[in-house]
């Protein structure tokens, strides 16, 4: 496995890789790799013949007050997991390589990134979909592999894909969890004991919902209601959203029906923690 630190490097290694005729897989990461961006590059090696992992904590996706200084940066760790796991490549650009230019330009997608996440987080997808561009730009790949966990994150990439008629597949993975259902983040590892099991309560509050809709609700506000419950019985958790919304447009719906993304989010002592399930609901009469 070569470890490129160059956007000539990686360039360099995945024209020979395209010239053998091989398809080319990306795993955009931020590092501090844990079992859920393993679950990434397994499916790029199964679905691809030559694998690129990238690498790069971007700062233009972290807001002002955000952990971008204190983001964890394990790099050896991470490149020995990656070779591990099977990878060929992993870019791993310094900020100056991606940005020295001092660049003007931004890559936006509206609507799907103002509510959910968007809310407190303004400037957040504007920054995620510019460096997936600038990564897909460099390295080419035929597919692109993403998490469940940051459901908004896929949809908001997919429809740029879409929308710019970007010639590579999206391919999203499922939430990998803990054995007590919390999502694998790196930002659980800012958690005390404490609140790390406080922190169940998010896929707790989801698996209501769920109940809920196998058991015939339909009432978005109900269903709400009873997760907000859930959470509230956590007295460290700060709610940001719970939100049942149509899972391509996400729009808020009342009654659910078809295709549903729940989401939350929660603040717990110094971690943003968020969580999502699809659920597919059945039409209403
Ligand atoms: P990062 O948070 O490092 O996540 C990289 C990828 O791993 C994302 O697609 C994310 O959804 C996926 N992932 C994280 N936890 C997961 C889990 N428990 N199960 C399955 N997949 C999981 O997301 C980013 O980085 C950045 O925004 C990035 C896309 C790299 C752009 O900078």
């Amino acid at each position: 496995m070569q470890v490129a630190r160059t956007i000539d490097a990686v360039r360099r290694c995945v024209a020979a890789a395209r010239g053998a005729g091989k398809c080319v897989g990306l795993v955009p990461t931020m590092g501090a790799l844990h079992v859920g961006h393993v679950s990434l590059i397994d499916a790029a090696v199964a679905h691809c013949d030559f694998v690129v992992v990238s690498i790069f904590v971007n700062p233009t996706q972290f807001g002002p007050n955000e952990d971008l200084a204190k983001y964890p940066r394990p790099f050896e760790k991470d490149v020995a997991l990656c070779e591990e796991s099977g990878a060929d490549v992993v870019f791993a650009p310094s900020p100056e390589e991606m940005y020295g230019g001092g660049g003007v330009t931004w890559v936006t997608v509206e609507k799907l990134t103002a509510p959910l996440c968007g809310r407190s987080r303004p400037t957040h997808f504007r920054g995620v979909t510019t460096v997936c561009t600038k990564l897909f730009n460099i390295v080419g790949p035929d597919v692109a592999f993403f998490g469940q966990k940051d459901a908004q994150q896929a949809i908001v990439i997919k429809r740029m894909v879409a929308d710019l008629n970007m010639p590579l597949e999206i391919v999203v993975c499922p939430t990998v969890r803990e054995a007590d259902g919390l999502a694998v983040s790196s930002r659980n590892r800012y958690l005390s004991e404490r609140e790390r099991r406080d922190a169940t309560a998010l896929y707790r509050s989801l698996e209501t919902c769920r109940e809920m809709i196998e058991g015939g609700a339909k009432d978005a506000g109900e269903i709400r209601a009873a997760m907000v419950a859930v959470l509230e019985e956590v007295p460290a958790l700060a709610i940001e959203y719970v939100s049942l919304v149509d899972a391509e447009t996400l729009e808020e719906a009342e009654q659910v029906a078809g295709h549903v993304l729940v989401a939350v989010a929660a603040r717990l002592g110094p971690a943003r923690l968020i969580d999502n399930i699809r659920i597919q609901a059945p039409a209403l009469h």
